[in-house]
């Protein structure tokens, strides 16, 4: 939480759903059909990732939610916790990873961490999230 409150990119709002992932994986990790996977420096958590397998789909899983604390960004960590997602998503034969993304500026160092990533833009809806606010859908095939 500690993590999620200090990523300016997340509204309030958003926050608040991110903890509910949070909360429903930690109360039944199997039901919840969310994945939870933390980085940690010593024994201190400094990033986490959330993903899950997309409902009535044969091997798409959907990546929810990451954050790297800011102070610890550019190191390599939201790239290892992507690679071990994607690991874990391919080892129970997951074929396609999908990531849904705000176009704003806010998110252009995101966006460029997920092309770097080698995902790629499929579909974008404009005005999805508010006007001007676009959400860009991004693929990447594991398989
Ligand atoms: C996206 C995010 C998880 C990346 O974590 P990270 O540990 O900084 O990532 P890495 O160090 O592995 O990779 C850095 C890469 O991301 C890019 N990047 C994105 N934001 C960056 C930042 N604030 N500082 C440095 N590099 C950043 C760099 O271009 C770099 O690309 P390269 O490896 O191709 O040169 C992290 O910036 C973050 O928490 N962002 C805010 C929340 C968010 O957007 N989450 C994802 C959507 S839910």
């Amino acid at each position: 939480m500690r993590i999620l409150q200090n990523t300016p990119e997340f509204k309030p709002s958003e926050v608040v759903v991110a903890e509910e992932v949070i909360d429903s994986y930690l109360h039944d990790p199997i039901a919840s059909g969310y994945y939870t996977l933390v980085a940690e420096i010593g024994s201190t958590v400094v990033g986490y990732i959330c993903y899950g397998p997309t409902p009535l789909t044969e091997g798409t899983w959907d990546l929810y939610w990451a954050a790297v604390t800011r102070e610890e960004r550019g190191q390599g960590i939201g790239s290892a916790l992507w690679k071990a997602a994607e690991a874990e998503i391919k080892q129970a034969q997951g074929r396609l990873a999908i990531i849904e993304t705000s176009s704003t500026s806010e998110y252009e160092n995101t966006r460029r961490f997920h092309l770097g990533r080698g995902y790629g833009e499929i579909a974008r809806i404009p005005d999805f999230y508010a006007p001007g606010d676009d959400k860009l859908i991004l693929q990447k095939r594991l398989r």
